[in-house]
């Protein structure tokens, strides 16, 4: 048996796509979640939180090469910095890390800019800890997944009026692009931070949410809301954004025609 690849997060958005795309490449693959899973189809899966270190140590032996995907609204860098400390000690060669473009940009220190935007801050932390581990690592920086922002759509379509951040853009790309991306970057050598990873175009929060209530027979009126602070204002320029970097190909309008089957 060759050493299995560890993916963090592997029954997640972004991870279940990960997963497989190892498997086709011929990787053995482990799984680390917070609940517990019956092996199938060569996959493990070792039980255990990123969050207070419980049974990372058991995700990470024998791993040399580890895909971190595991990750949440908050406490990124905590995890992040339990990961490391075991895979340090475990040898492991190769840490792969997923983050999101914007978070080197979009300022968080103040205590409005992180209760909006404290997920970018958490991020970077995260980013810096896996690059100051002295472990060969890649960290790919990816705009919002279709995936979050149907998500976010959907419950925002619930308001009788739906606020819109005022100047806001995003540039949503496919989960699946990313995997691929991802797959492709664990399977090569370590490279360090590479260059972001964004959809093929960017949209007004607006026009985004239009495009879900089109797709979905819908109408809501959208109020533009003007929101305070650096991060905000960031935002509006764009900070979250990858425009030289736009090399996704699936759009927005054709992720809701599939999902939606509009
Ligand atoms: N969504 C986006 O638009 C976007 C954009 C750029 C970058 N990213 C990054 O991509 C990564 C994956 O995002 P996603 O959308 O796939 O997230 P997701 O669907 O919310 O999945 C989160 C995953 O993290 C795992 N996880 C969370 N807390 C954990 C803990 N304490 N210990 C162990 N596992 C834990 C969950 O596993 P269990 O529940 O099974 O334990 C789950 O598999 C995240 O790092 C995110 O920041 C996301």
């Amino acid at each position: 048996m060759t050493a299995p690849v560890l993916v963090t997060g592997g029954t997640g958005t972004l991870g279940r796509l990960v997963v497989p795309r190892l498997r086709d490449a011929g990787c053995d693959v482990r799984v680390l979640s917070r609940r517990d899973h019956e092996a199938a189809d060569g996959i493990e899966f070792v039980t255990g939180d990123l969050a207070t270190g419980e049974r990372i140590e058991a995700a990470v032996d024998g791993a040399r090469t580890i895909v971190h995907c595991a990750g949440s609204s908050k406490g990124d860098e905590d995890k992040a910095r339990n990961l490391v400390r075991a895979a340090s000690r475990a040898g492991a060669a190769h840490l792969v890390y997923i983050s999101v473009v914007g978070a080197d940009r979009i300022p968080t220190g103040s205590r409005v800019d992180r209760a909006m935007f404290g997920y970018f801050g958490s991020k970077l932390a995260a980013e810096r800890i896996v690059a100051d581990s002295g472990l060969p690592f890649t960290t790919l920086r990816a705009t919002q997944f279709h995936d979050l922002l149907l998500t976010v759509a959907q419950q925002m379509a619930k308001l009788p009026v739906i606020p819109a951040p005022a100047g806001f853009r995003v540039q949503p790309i496919d989960t699946a692009e990313v995997a691929a991306r991802l797959v492709e970057l664990t399977l090569g050598k370590p490279a360090g931070l590479v260059p972001d990873m964004g959809g093929p175009r960017a949209y007004g929060i607006a026009d985004l949410l239009r495009g879900y209530l089109r797709a979905v027979h819908r109408r809501r009126p959208i109020a533009p809301l003007r929101l305070p602070g650096k991060g905000a204002r960031a935002f509006r320029d764009g900070a979250n954004l990858a425009p030289e970097q736009a090399v996704g190909h699936r759009t927005w309008e054709d992720f809701l025609a599939e999902r939606l089957g509009t």
